[in-house]
């Protein structure tokens, strides 16, 4: 095969790889603060899940980087100003980039790399997908929660959340 065609079969998967690393990059960097106003707003169970979808985040970019690096490019991220609401409107933001990343970026993404047998590629998009679904589904029930007004929520107690340091599953 000319090393051309090698070239162009790996482009659009190295692109979309350095897409989701800035992605997970302004991700991690946008949760760490959503955590410090949660703690602010008296919500420690809130802040505990930002802080584990962050580090959750950090392990994606840093599987996307290292991808990157088997396919011969480099990660490279801009990381955007942060812009710190109250701590409904920080959860229903991470909630629209998480399921933008379930729905659309992540399928997208993955079945490129499926098609061109780009392996590492595949590997980290599908693990990052499957942690965005449960980071959807806990600042979903978080929204639900904190709009329900229950007292008695986790979201009011320091929770523990488990974050795989391989796959950046959450639970
Ligand atoms: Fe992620
Ligand atoms: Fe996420």
């Amino acid at each position: 095969m000319p090393a051309n065609q090698v070239a162009f079969q790996t482009e659009v998967t190295v692109k979309n790889l350095q897409i989701a690393f800035e992605g997970e990059s302004n991700a991690h960097a946008k949760y760490v603060e959503f955590a410090a106003k949660a703690d602010a707003d008296g919500l420690p169970g809130v802040a505990s899940l930002f802080r584990a979808a962050a580090r959750a985040e950090q392990i994606h970019a840093h599987n996307h980087a290292r991808a990157l690096h088997l396919m011969g490019s480099e990660a490279k991220a801009r990381v955007h100003p942060i812009e710190v609401k109250s701590t409904l409107e920080n959860l229903k933001s991470a909630l629209a980039g998480e399921q933008h990343e379930v729905d659309v970026m992540y399928p997208e993404f993955l079945a490129e790399a499926d098609a061109r047998n780009n392996t590492a590629a595949s590997r980290t998009l599908d693990w990052a997908l499957e942690a965005e679904k449960t980071h959807a589904r806990l600042y979903s029930e978080a929204i639900t929660l904190l709009e329900s007004n229950e007292a008695d929520s986790w979201l009011y107690a320091v929770r523990n959340f488990y974050v795989c340091v391989v796959c950046g599953y959450t639970s």
